[in-house]
Order: C-alpha cells, then sequence, then structure tokens
C-alpha cells in the first residue's frame, strides 16, 4: 500500500503535470495579447498620456465601448505579467506605464519592432503550423511548401500583401542591428572598395552602409519582385537576380539573416557564389546571423527558448535552420574557407557588464585576414566570424 506522504507527492506531480499541460498549451495567448495590444495602440495610447494611464483613461483613448473595460483590464493583466507594462500609483488608483519592450512597439519609435509580431502572428504564416504533424509524414520539404504548394519565397512573389509585410519586418529588425552594427562594427566595413548585400531585401542595412562610408560602392542583391522599383542612391544600387547563380563581382559580401533560412546544402552552394565573387586576397564576407549557444549554464531561460523559436520557425517557413558555432564551422570549411573568428556584439544574456566588455575587447580588434567572414549574430545574439579561403 501507498504510504500517506508518496500518495501526497503523487497528487501533487499530477496537478503540477496538468498545470505545465495548461501552461504550454495556452502559450499562444501571451503572443495573442501581444499581437492585439500592438493592433489596438495600447502601447501609443499610454505613451501619448504621458504619465500612469488608469484603465479607464486607457479604454476613453482606445474608443473602446465601456462594457469591454473589464476586457481591457483582463488583457492588460496578461501585458502586465509578460512584462509589457508595469504599475503606478496615480492617486488611489492604478495606472499603467510602458517599459522598455513596449516602448520599442510605439509607432513613433524608429527601431520599432511592431512589424515582428504582426507577421509571425499573421494567420498565413501561423496556419502551416496546424499542419505540422502530417509535414512530418510527407515528402515536402517545409510545413509552409504542405499548406500552400510553393515555397515562402514563391508566395510572397505571388502574394504582394505577404511580400510587402515581410520586407517591412525585416527592415524593421535590420534598422535596429544596423543601429548596433554601424557603431560597434564599424571596423568590419573599413577600407572596403565595394560590398554586395546579398539577399539584402529593401536595403535598408545597405543604405546605412553606403551613407556612413561614402566612398563605398554598395549593391543590393535580391529577387527581382524584392527590388523592383526601389532607387539607389549615388553609392548603392539594386540588382534582381538569384544568388544560387551568381553574385556580381566584389569587394566584401554582407549576407544579414540569409544563411539560416536555408540548409547546409544550399548555405554551402551561396557560400561557394560568394567565394567566387570576392577576391581571394583581400575579399571579405560578412555574415549577420543567430549563434545557437551550447553552453545552457551562460544564457537566460527566455534566450535559450527564443533561438528554440527561432530555429523551429525556420523549419516551418523555409528549409533553414539555426546553428551552433561548430554547425556553422562546418559550413565555412565545406564552402572552402579555412578559419573563423566569432565575436559576440550583443546577446539576450550579454547585459552583464562582463559581456559588454568582451564585446569593445573583440569589436576593437581589427579584421587583419585577408578573405574573411563576419557573422553577427541577430535578432540580439550576436558575434563575428571571420574566414580565410584555403
Ligand atoms: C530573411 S530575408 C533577409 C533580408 C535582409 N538581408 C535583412 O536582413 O533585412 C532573406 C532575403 O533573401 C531573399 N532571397 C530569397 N531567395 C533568394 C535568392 N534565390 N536570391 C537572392 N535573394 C533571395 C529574400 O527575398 C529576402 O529578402
Amino acid at each position: 500500500m501507498m504510504s500517506m506522504g508518496s500518495s501526497d507527492e503523487r497528487s501533487t506531480e499530477l496537478l503540477h503535470s496538468q498545470a505545465h499541460i495548461w501552461n504550454q498549451t495556452l502559450n499562444f495567448i501571451n503572443s495573442a495579447s501581444l499581437k492585439c495590444a500592438v493592433q489596438l495602440g495600447i502601447p501609443d495610447a499610454i505613451h501619448r498620456h504621458g504619465k500612469p494611464m488608469t484603465l479607464d483613461q486607457l479604454v476613453a483613448a482606445l474608443s473602446i465601448k465601456q462594457a469591454k473595460a473589464w476586457s481591457v483590464y483582463r488583457l492588460m493583466r496578461i501585458l502586465l505579467h509578460s512584462g509589457f507594462v508595469v504599475q503606478e500609483k496615480v492617486g488611489d488608483q492604478d495606472g499603467y506605464v510602458l517599459t522598455p519592450a513596449s516602448r520599442l512597439l510605439l509607432k513613433d519609435e524608429p527601431l520599432n519592432a511592431r512589424a515582428f509580431p504582426l507577421i509571425m502572428l499573421d494567420p498565413i504564416i501561423t496556419q502551416p503550423w496546424n499542419i505540422l504533424s502530417d509535414w512530418f509524414h510527407n515528402d515536402e520539404s517545409t510545413a509552409f511548401d504542405t499548406t500552400y504548394g510553393k515555397s515562402f519565397w514563391e508566395y510572397q512573389a505571388d502574394e504582394p500583401r505577404l511580400g510587402n509585410f515581410f520586407n517591412e519586418a525585416m527592415a524593421s529588425d535590420s534598422r535596429l542591428v544596423t543601429e548596433v552594427l554601424i557603431k560597434e562594427c564599424k571596423g568590419v566595413f573599413e577600407g572596403l572598395t565595394s560590398l554586395v548585400d546579398v539577399g539584402g531585401g529593401t536595403g535598408t542595412v545597405s543604405r546605412a552602409i553606403a551613407k556612413t562610408f561614402p566612398q563605398l560602392k554598395c549593391t543590393v542583391l535580391d529577387l527581382p519582385n524584392v527590388v523592383a522599383g526601389l532607387e539607389g542612391t549615388e553609392n548603392l544600387k539594386f540588382v534582381g537576380g538569384d544568388m544560387f547563380k551568381a553574385i556580381p563581382p566584389t569587394n566584401a559580401i554582407l549576407l544579414k539573416c540569409v544563411l539560416h533560412d536555408w540548409s547546409d546544402e544550399e548555405s554551402i552552394k551561396i557560400l561557394k557564389r560568394c567565394k567566387e565573387a570576392i577576391p581571394s586576397k583581400g575579399g571579405k564576407v560578412i555574415i549577420i546571423d543567430m549563434k545557437v549557444e551550447n553552453n545552457e549554464k551562460a544564457r537566460d531561460e527566455e534566450s535559450i527558448e527564443t533561438q528554440l523559436f527561432f530555429d523551429m520557425q525556420m523549419m516551418i517557413l523555409v528549409t533553414g535552420r539555426e546553428r551552433t558555432e561548430k554547425e556553422w564551422a562546418k559550413l565555412f570549411v565545406d564552402a572552402g574557407f579555412s578559419g573563423y573568428k566569432i565575436t559576440p556584439i550583443l546577446g539576450l544574456s550579454g547585459t552583464s557588464a562582463d559581456d559588454l566588455d568582451s564585446v569593445a575587447a573583440v569589436v576593437s580588434s581589427p579584421p587583419t585576414m585577408n578573405s574573411s567572414a563576419a557573422i553577427n549574430f541577430c535578432p540580439s545574439f550576436s558575434i563575428v566570424i571571420q574566414s580565410e579561403f584555403s
């Protein structure tokens, strides 16, 4: 017969297990609530108010019917729990105040990240999750292909609404990353005469680089439907093409958030095209992407989970994946590069003074190798890889 103690333990375990299943199952409510908050303009309303905003003031500012005030309160309770607002006293009432994360969702914030929740939670993007288990049994390369009968990139070419939305989300990420890149990694671009931004989207990163380095001739190479009608500047031009086929000859190449979209085989093909496009001496490939950390202890829970989420998203939408340093290294070697250097620039776990010190130290060391590949991992976890050709 079970002892009293072990029966209690069993009951506790059962209840905890059930709570865990409930919590994980309902996890989407965090993201759906975030999307709703952005759509309703809640961060903007609180920001415009200029001081802690009571529920009644928020409901009035959002022009929401009084009968739904209680529902706004419940939505705000989730946002409070997930760190998008905090509460401060206004007289004897509580008022909502923005946090650094919700300030990044403001329409007026030049580096705002509003497009990310809106596109990632768009039904076109979330639909493939509903057929994930079917996909495991079929021969399609992605669940996106299974759902729509075409690749993510083909879908964007056919449906400009998604294409424009995706390009805007990438541009918004690029604005934020570029701010850091130009500040922290200026040395990577110094001395270059030409740069091709391969899979450069609508050119947000290249525009900033071209402006910072007026002597540098920048070219954005992307699919014809992405660059159609985009206007360049004195030292920036747009070229429609296919990076698997040919990349224009250049001194240096930038690949930002590109290789994580592709399988190892495809990434090696792209890197080989890069290698053909740059001189074997003095050429450089600069890669900005994410590096998955192996050392679980070095990272906080949220950063581990975010990297896992990104990896799954790459699996669902495209043929790509997120890679550890070892996996990145293998790609470089297989593509014909002989060495590499990884420099952390930012990190979800890189918030301590020690981490920031080490960032400055690495970034200030000049890239002296003749041919190199640099990786600054985004979003928010960043490294630089340099790799010489063999
Ligand atoms: C994740 S986005 C990155 C965009 C940009 N580098 C950035 O970080 O903002 C990947 C880009 O690769 C482009 N792309 C996909 N297939 C391509 C191909 N075969 N040739 C050139 N570009 C391609 C897409 O159109 C898209 O703009």
